[in-house]
């Protein structure tokens, strides 16, 4: 029985991540303190596994509840979803994202050398690319962060490879993710984000139900093929399959490795809207506004890394990530209540 701590378990890649390791057989046991997320994700995860994996409720920041958890479990490694991801938010209250983030992740560090626990999976994202000279991006592009949030991140991945050249127990796998959509098939887990969405394809769900009047589209004068942003979206479930082979590669010694996790392939803004219009049977109103600070025109992964080191690789393409954003969307139009 391999038990792999999940911190951040309860949210929207941690859930799904969360089924992935229950159908590999694995025990996650869930840690969150609910600041993002809802305990009624736990019927959801029984829904789609027949199980019920625990969750204690929890803050990162807390060292002596985590510590209570070493003691009750011996855990294989963890998986480190726990931080808060709101760019706007950090740019406003950035003490609140060093705190929660950096300290947070220095208390379970430490908790875990403390238990003998050297083995972790961290979620990382593409803006420790900052801005990127070119695309696609590679792992070894140089690292930078536009904002406190993106700050945390990179901080973070430091600790990680300073913890590992001064200890060589420590095996980490640092994962950058593109951008995250979809979600399960069942419809049953997805992602439920709190009040008006940043991000582009759940604010474009939330005008598909009748939520949101109108989409703006930030830029349409990007030197770009139709002059808005490009990204690389990936399928959630792709994301949480990833998960299982990074934790697969902490087994061959490589001591602190970054991976991208994205497809490989960039869509614009217009090319979004289309493929959701496509999903949904509907038209998405939307303007063209100006530019929002903090973007780049164009961010999409190399993903030949990922394939020869973890081999791993995205399956499902666009139509698929937003049929399953749609249909978990559209069954669930106040989210979990
Ligand atoms: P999410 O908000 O749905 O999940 C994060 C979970 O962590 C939530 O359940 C929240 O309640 C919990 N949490 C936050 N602070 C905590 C703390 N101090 N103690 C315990 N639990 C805490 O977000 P997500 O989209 O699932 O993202 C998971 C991770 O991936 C985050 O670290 C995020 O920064 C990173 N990431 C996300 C994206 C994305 O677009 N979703 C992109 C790149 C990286
Ligand atoms: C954002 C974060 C990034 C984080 C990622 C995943 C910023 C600057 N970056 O990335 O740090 O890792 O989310 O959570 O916030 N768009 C619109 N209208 C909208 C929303 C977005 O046109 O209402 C456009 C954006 O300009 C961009 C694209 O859609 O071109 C994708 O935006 P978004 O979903 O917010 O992701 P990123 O900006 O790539």
């Amino acid at each position: 029985m391999t038990k792999i701590l999940v911190t951040g378990g309860a949210g929207y890649i941690g859930s799904h991540t969360v089924v992935a390791l229950l159908e590999q057989g694995l025990t996650p046991i869930l840690f969150d303190n609910f600041s993002n997320s809802q305990e009624a994700v736990l019927s959801r995860i029984e829904k789609i596994t027949g199980v019920s994996p625990q969750l204690i409720e929890g803050d990162i920041k807390d060292g002596e509840k985590l510590n209570e958890v070493f003691v009750e479990h011996e855990f294989d490694a963890v998986i480190h979803f726990a931080g808060l991801k709101a760019v706007g938010e950090s740019v406003e209250e950035p003490l609140r994202y060093y705190q929660n983030n950096v300290y947070g992740s220095l208390q379970l560090f430490r908790t875990m050398a403390k238990h003998g626990c050297f083995r972790l999976v961290f979620s990382s994202s593409a803006s420790v690319y900052g801005e990127p000279e070119s695309v696609p991006i590679t792992e070894h592009f140089p690292l930078s962060a536009a904002n406190p949030y993106g700050q945390t991140k990179l901080m973070i991945e430091n600790i990680l490879r300073d913890l590992s050249a001064a200890d060589a127990r420590w095996q980490a796998s640092i994962l950058r993710y593109f951008n995250p959509v979809g979600a399960h098939k069942s419809a049953l887990i997805g992602e439920n984000p709190n009040g008006i969405p940043n991000n582009l394809v759940p604010y474009i769900a939330q005008v598909a139900i009748g939520k949101l009047s109108r989409l703006s589209v930030f830029g349409g004068d990007y030197d770009t093929i139709d002059g808005t942003g490009v990204r690389d979206y990936i399928h959630v479930v792709d994301l949480a399959d990833a998960h299982l082979k990074a934790l697969d590669a902490l087994d061959d010694g490589h001591g602190c490795c970054a991976y991208n996790v994205g497809t490989g392939e960039g869509y614009s803004v217009l090319e979004i809207i289309a493929a959701f219009e496509r999903a949904c049977g509907a038209k998405i109103p939307y303007d063209i506004v100006a530019r929002r600070s903090g973007d780049v025109a164009s961010s999409f992964a190399d993903p030949i890394f990922s394939e020869q080191k973890l081999g791993w690789k995205a399956r499902f393409g666009l139509n698929e990530m937003m049929r399953d954003h749609w249909q978990w969307q559209s069954a669930n139009l106040e989210g979990y209540k």
